[in-house]
């Protein structure tokens, strides 16, 4: 293949792809480190004097709202768009000294990743073409396009037009695509946000599967609290293009949720309910439904059981007694409550 010739991609993302080739007999270890980078669109600033360390084989998960600056700080690093200031190392190479080696180490899934595909080729025939794209050698094509279109679950599908597969389908084999060169890092932007559940989990399956068997670095971004703390070993949280927050994911679940919410069902009197709990000195809030109660326990794994003893000992029979699971934004507030104070 003649690596001078210029290829017509779909979209952006994939001028990028074009240019990466598979690095062979790389024994280090992948690692993302960001010094003071800043990235501006006219007043804006996505990604403001950023600071941030990933160690090697990390399952990283850079955690925010829409807007927060994640897609930036990706197509920064896979050297798409160069920063106002600061520099970053992915792989021990630095983004703006050595942008090519970054690429040839590096896969990517692309927000909207699916939306880089052929549409009138198949699935197979667009992994050929971007595997022959990143050097892969071409004995070896055909066997690791069948063990990742097997791996996600698509073999069956190889010989569907890429156009006609499902959004979700399409989501996978582009992270297929992304993982064909056996990256050393891996920027996944928004991985599961098309999937359905049980697509999504066994994509993060396969993230999680991969990152302990060949110990790649994984820097994935997502709005998905959830998703986060199930796949990811650390996490950062961003916001304005700063890093709010960023530690081992244990310790900050920890931090995050030290106030929790719950809903707890009852069988008849739910004001009254409402009124035991409001007794407590440790739920800092109530409110009261059809036919349960919604209460923020401080401490919840010191105070629940006492709760759920007051309640009983107050004749509330209790049906479930449920974590309402904390959106990304009652935590994100917090944190940014605790930061501006
Ligand atoms: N190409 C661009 N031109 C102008 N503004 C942009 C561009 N890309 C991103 N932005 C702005 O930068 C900020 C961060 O965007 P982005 O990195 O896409 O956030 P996220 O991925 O966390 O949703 C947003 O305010 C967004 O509107
Ligand atoms: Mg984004």
């Amino acid at each position: 293949m003649d690596r001078g010739k210029v290829f017509s991609p779909p979209t952006d993302d994939s001028i990028l792809l074009t240019q990466f080739h598979c690095e062979k007999g790389v024994t280090e270890l992948g690692e993302v480190d960001i010094k003071n980078l800043t990235k501006r669109f006219g007043d804006i600033v996505a990604v403001n004097h950023m600071e941030l360390s990933v160690p090697e084989g990390s399952i990283f998960g850079l955690l925010g709202p829409n807007g927060a600056g994640k897609s930036t700080t990706t197509r920064l690093l896979c050297t798409l768009l160069r920063p106002h200031e600061g520099t970053a190392s992915v792989g021990g190479h630095d983004i703006l000294e050595e942008p090519v080696a970054v690429r040839q180490i590096t896969g990517v899934l692309p927000e909207e990743g699916n939306h880089t595909l052929y549409p009138t080729m198949t699935a197979y025939e667009n992994l050929q073409y971007f595997a022959r794209l990143y050097g892969v050698d071409e004995t070896e094509i055909s066997g690791r396009i069948e063990e990742l279109l097997t791996f996600m679950d698509l073999w069956e599908r190889k010989d569907d037009k890429a156009g006609e597969l499902s959004t979700g389908n399409r989501q996978r084999l582009a992270l297929c695509r992304a993982m064909l060169h056996r990256p050393r890092v891996l920027l996944l932007d928004e991985p599961t946000s098309a999937l359905d559940p049980i697509a999504a989990k066994r994509v993060r399956e396969l993230i999680m599967s991969l990152a302990n068997t060949y110990r790649q670095t994984f820097f994935i971004n997502s709005h998905n609290l959830g998703e986060v703390q199930r796949m990811c070993d650390r996490i950062a949280i961003i916001d304005d293009g700063r890093i709010l927050l960023s530690g081992e994911t244990h310790e900050l679940r920890s931090r995050l949720q030290s106030k929790q919410e719950f809903v707890i069902r009852v069988s008849g009197e739910p004001e009254k309910a409402a009124a035991l709990a409001e007794s407590s000195h440790f739920v800092e809030s109530v409110s009261t439904g059809v036919d349960s109660i919604s209460v923020v326990i401080n401490d919840p794994i010191e105070n629940n059981w006492r709760l759920m003893q007051d309640l009983l000992a107050g004749g509330i029979r209790i049906i479930e007694f449920a974590e309402d699971e904390a959106t990304l934004e009652d935590l994100y507030l917090e944190v940014v409550k605790g930061g501006r104070d």
